[in-house]
């Protein structure tokens, strides 16, 4: 069935080829501009001790001091920090009472909640749908399509710094879904 447009609503060809100059000019040239320092902003700046790391700050704000943390943080714990760009990122204390060296992103990877570390099953469970991944944050239930993020997890002058996972995620042996 042929739909017809009424004679009314049919644009006037001549004033819609002018707008769609005036919006594809309004829109490309701020961009084009904005995209030096947009690029800029993500080339990793080289020759800083942090090597385009980030440091790990705990709820409050502060430096997550490694030394400090383990004070206070057992074997085994799994407690949340500020990571790379800001992603809730888990610092991880292994069996031997050291810093693992690998942070496990927070951000399920379902719908994007923040999976607590449930202690008692020794698997991060997903309060929104039910996913469930291991103690290494790989997933073990869906709906989650995948395990969660990494990041490298260093100390550096005494502080927990977070460095991007570019390399194979060694928990599937597949490339860094992520990155
Ligand atoms: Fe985590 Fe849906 S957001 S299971």
């Amino acid at each position: 069935q042929a739909t017809s447009i009424p004679a009314d609503r049919v644009p006037d060809m001549g004033k819609r080829q002018l707008m769609n100059l005036l919006l594809l000019g309004a829109i490309s040239l701020p961009s084009g501009f904005m995209l030096v320092p947009y690029a800029a902003f993500f080339v990793p700046s080289g020759g800083r001790g942090t090597g385009g790391g980030t440091v790990a700050k705990d709820a409050i704000g502060n430096d997550v001091i490694a030394e400090e943390w383990l004070k206070t943080h057992g074997p085994g714990d799994r407690t949340l920090t500020q990571g790379l760009k800001g992603d809730p990122t888990y610092l991880v204390v292994e069996k031997d009472r050291t810093l693992a060296t690998y942070g496990i992103n927070a951000v399920c990877t379902h719908l994007g909640c923040v999976v607590p570390w449930n202690q008692a099953e020794n698997k991060f469970i997903c309060p929104c749908h039910g996913s469930q991944y291991n103690d290494q944050g790989r997933v073990v239930r869906g709906p989650a399509p995948l395990s969660l993020a990494l990041a490298h997890a260093g100390v550096e002058d005494g502080k927990v710094v977070f460095v991007p996972w570019v390399e194979t995620d060694f928990r599937t042996g597949d490339g860094p879904w992520w990155s």
